[in-house]
């Protein structure tokens, strides 16, 4: 079957239907990537100041690299899990140390960088480098086992296989990063766990659960 022009529409929509954020006005790979770490445990509403904050104070990898460690933990006040400040700090020291002080642009390097997981990597190298690797996360699972009617448990070990493959099934060769934050977006304020607002999504015509009365039943999630 072809799934294809379910995330030709999903791109199409954010083009016009993107949350205006501020790491969305350039695709550097360094200010995707404080982003995505920033928002690894903290909402965007909560996250906003503080990436700008520290944006402005560590504008590239070499303010970041030159800074103490506490200087960085200063800037990630109030956020909370600030092992991911010590591992930026690190990563900062491993792109100058291993990489020659250029961010590295390909997903297996990028996977290399301290506090970098699956989901962080597939972003950075969709956004920044036009990779074709899905972001695959909670938000995702909700929205790919809704389209699809699929009742994958979402706790198996399994499920972040099973969904990356699902996901490129429906993920264009064209635009990854805008597939995969057309996701994000969809996943935030129209596919929500609760409430989900699908007359306003513009995959609701392809969604299976929607179309069979079904979207509170997924995603599948066996209690432990
Ligand atoms: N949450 C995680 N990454 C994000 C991004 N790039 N845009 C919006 N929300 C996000």
């Amino acid at each position: 079957a072809d799934f294809l022009h379910i995330g030709k529409k999903l791109t199409k929509w954010y083009d016009t239907n993107a949350r205006q954020l501020p790491w969305r006005q350039n695709q550097l790979p360094y200010n995707i990537w404080i982003s995505e770490i920033v928002l690894q445990q903290t909402q965007v509403k909560q996250g906003l100041g503080h990436y700008l904050r520290f944006i402005e104070r560590f504008p590239t990898v070499k303010e970041l690299h030159q800074a103490s460690e506490d200087d960085v933990l200063l800037y990630w006040k109030g956020l909370g899990y600030y092992s991911r400040a010590i591992n930026v700090h690190k990563a900062a020291h491993q792109i100058v140390e291993d990489f020659g002080g250029e961010f590295p642009n390909h997903y297996n390097d990028i996977l290399k960088l301290k506090g970098v997981g699956k989901y962080t990597a597939a972003a950075i190298a969709s956004i920044c480098f036009d990779e074709k690797i899905p972001a695959v996360d909670g938000n995702f699972y909700r929205v790919l086992s809704r389209i699809f009617a699929d009742d994958f448990d979402i706790s198996s070990s399994k499920a972040f296989q099973h969904f990356s493959d699902l996901a490129l099934l429906v993920m264009p060769d064209e635009k990854p990063g805008e597939f995969n934050q057309a996701i994000m977006d969809i996943g935030a304020e129209i596919c929500r766990p609760k409430n989900p607002l699908c007359m306003f999504c513009p995959v609701n015509e392809d969604c299976m659960a929607f179309q069979t009365g079904r979207v509170s039943e997924f995603p599948v999630k066996t209690i432990k």
